[in-house]
């Protein structure tokens, strides 16, 4: 029997961590909407009320009321790489002493990529991996371009550089998500976009303060990607996603479906916080193997876990590779995923930057999520498709959408529209 019916999905990961900390430092009161509750989100709330912002949840809405000069003292920033490394760029020029730390997972993830540029601008930081230690210092701009394309560490300078004195500038070769940019104008915050020969350059004027907005978050493409491989490989499936962000730095998993041979429909197309959003419909399709690489790794960088399992379920052969930044997600994801598919029988080579992976016959078998909620959730999909599939660490699902089974199991159940 095939998964039918609709899903309202939770609110952007990205969007609500940068929504809350924004908020958390701005003047004035601000109030967000539809954000996502899951537990990486809630760390961003703790971290801003440390700080010492004030933090209310009043029929659904939270409601922040932030501060300029924030408390010293430890921030626990749990399985959040986001919330860490953005934080990292807000304190830097900020009086005081933070000690900021995880869980083992991002005890293991490189801050250095953060470190350096923030060190260039003046910081005092210590530590490449949590715990680390920051000492508020003047900062001074700096024009910084991204080895790597990663939105966390662009956001981290940009955010470092209202604390600044004069110009922060970051390049980025390759476009990376865009959310920071596009949510600091609300904040009162300009941020100059130049698309030139060597990528989009993004330029603040520091010292400058962030003033409290409205925010209403759109859904999490990242979330509703379970349930487009889900409707695609599951016999006789259609669902629909509603209000999902279809910002172009986000939707590069839907292209890939496409390029897989899937049609997909969007309706009822508006704008919800200067993004677009729609409600996206996905069926059951036959699909064949495609490459992907190059400028579409960082617009489909979360949902690699669920083209590997698609590419299971696909006509020859597909190739992922420029994908070396998966080794420093919430698990070495070019690892963990191939480890797990294949132990559902899946025919997967790794390589440093990516894996190959060929159509092939699944069959149930016991896996492991690794406390890897993205990981937890892609496996939750091949216990669809093939059934007896026992995931350990299954309750990782919490830190990007507590309601994750509950929302696939109403699609099992035929009375829902
Ligand atoms: C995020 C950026 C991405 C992504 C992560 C969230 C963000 O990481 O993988 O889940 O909110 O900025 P990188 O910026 O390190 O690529």
């Amino acid at each position: 029997m095939g998964l039918r019916g609709s899903v309202h999905v939770p609110g952007d990961k990205s969007m609500t961590h940068r929504a809350i900390l924004f908020s958390g430092l701005a003047e004035g009161t601000s109030r967000v909407t539809n954000f996502l509750s899951g537990a990486d989100c809630r760390a961003s709330i703790e971290a801003i009320k440390a700080l010492g912002a004030d933090v209310e949840l009043e029929d659904g809405v939270l409601k922040i009321t932030g501060v300029d000069d924030v408390r010293s003292g430890s921030i626990d920033c749990g399985n959040s790489g986001t919330t860490m490394r953005l934080l990292l760029g807000l304190l830097a020029g900020r009086e005081g002493e933070f000690r900021l730390d995880g869980d083992d997972s991002l005890r293991n993830r490189p801050m250095d990529r953060v470190r350096i540029p923030l060190k260039k601008m003046g910081a005092d930081i210590e530590g490449d991996r949590a715990p680390v230690v920051v000492r508020g210092n003047e900062l001074k701009g700096v024009v910084y371009r991204l080895p790597v394309a990663s939105a966390q560490v662009k956001s981290a300078i940009l955010l470092a550089g209202l604390k600044a004195t004069g110009k922060t500038t970051v390049i980025e070769p390759e476009l990376s998500r865009d959310h920071t940019e596009r949510m600091l104008p609300r904040y009162g915050i300009a941020v100059e976009v130049l698309d030139t020969d060597e990528g989009r350059e993004l330029t603040v004027h520091g010292p400058a303060k962030l003033r409290a907005t409205d925010v209403e978050i759109p859904g999490d493409p990242s979330s509703a990607a379970f349930f487009w491989t889900a409707a695609l490989l599951v016999p006789d499936s259609e669902i629909t996603t509603k209000n999902v962000l279809l910002n172009p730095t986000r939707t590069g998993f839907l292209q890939v479906l496409r390029q897989m041979g899937a049609s997909i429909e969007i309706a009822n197309r508006r704008e919800v916080a200067g993004e677009e959003v729609g409600d996206v419909t996905v069926r059951t399709q036959h699909l064949h193997g495609v490459v992907v690489e190059g400028a579409q790794i960082p617009s489909l960088i979360d949902e690699v876990p669920l083209i590997a399992l698609l590419a299971t379920q696909a006509e020859g052969e597909t190739v992922i590779r420029d994908a070396e930044e998966l080794r420093y997600k919430e698990t070495d994801r070019i690892d963990s995923v191939a480890s797990n598919l294949k132990k559902l029988g899946a025919d997967i080579e790794t390589a440093a930057d990516g894996m190959r992976i060929k159509g092939s016959h699944l069959h149930a078998g016991e896996v492991d999520s690794l406390g890897d909620h993205r990981l937890a959730m892609m496996l939750a999909i091949a216990g669809e498709l093939v059934g007896g599939v026992e995931v350990a660490n299954k309750e990782a699902v919490e830190v990007s959408y507590p309601t994750f089974y509950d929302d696939l199991k109403t699609l099992k159940n035929r009375m829902n529209g």
